[in-house]
């Protein structure tokens, strides 16, 4: 049994019996969290891209609860330099952990961490495919939409899709369609919508959207906070 439960903006919990994963910890500045980054107790921690709404408390978390930090080598370097234990992967690569077998997809998207006037770059974005319990899940990170979905979709049997909508600096909800029709996950649940002005989007529209065009699959919105069950 996993569960899947969303904290807002890119955030999501995977909990099984015995592991606690979270992606894209971005709670200091979310509007939309549930969390607090003082008792969140994660045993992994998977980040997308080095921008402050993925990476956000990952580093502080990690040295708390000794969690691992799995990324983009460039971006887990950045993270080991501040004292964050770290696992480094590429795109492409997969590896099988004890808590999940996990591979790094690929992103359209940039990857910085903003300081200032300072920017340093910490490589390419990436998304997760993460087997878990059994159940494979597809976060797509940060990303436009690309056709290699359609590959991701034919090598892996996804119980579930998360997918950005927001649009302007990602998918929006058409091409988050386009999407879900090349993964075929079973069930789709969108993200990075409403967290900051340019990204204004009705996930409940898309969610019907997504259910008209595509009968077999699922899709459902969920509320930080909620979650569900694979
Ligand atoms: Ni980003
Ligand atoms: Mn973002």
């Amino acid at each position: 049994m996993l569960v899947v439960k969303y904290h807002g903006h890119s955030c999501f919990s995977l909990t099984d019996e015995n592991y606690k994963v979270l992606i894209d910890p971005f709670i200091t500045g979310n509007p939309q969290t549930d969390l607090k980054k003082e008792v969140v107790n994660p045993t992994h921690i998977l980040l997308t891209h080095g921008h402050s709404d993925h990476l956000g408390d990952a580093i502080e978390i990690s040295i708390r609860n000794n969690a691992i930090i799995i990324a983009p080598n460039e971006l887990a370097v950045y993270c080991q330099n501040n004292g964050a234990l770290v696992h480094r992967m590429h795109i492409g690569g997969a590896k099988q952990f004890d808590f999940a077998w996990v591979k790094l997809t690929p992103a359209w998207h940039g990857s910085a961490v903003i300081d200032g006037d300072n920017i340093i770059y910490t490589g390419s974005p990436c998304g997760f495919v993460i087997k878990m319990s059994d159940k494979f899940i597809y976060h797509a990170g940060d990303t436009g939409l690309f056709g290699d979905m359609k590959l991701l979709g034919d090598l892996y049997p996804l119980d579930c899709a998360l997918l950005p909508i927001g649009d302007n600096f990602v998918m929006g909800p058409d091409d988050a369609l386009r999407a879900a029709g090349m993964l075929r996950a079973k069930i789709n649940i969108p993200m990075h919508y409403n967290t900051f002005p340019e990204i204004e989007q009705d996930p409940y529209q898309f969610v019907d959207s997504l259910i008209a065009k595509h009968p077999v699959l699922q899709a459902k919105v969920l509320e930080p906070g909620e979650s569900i069950i694979l």
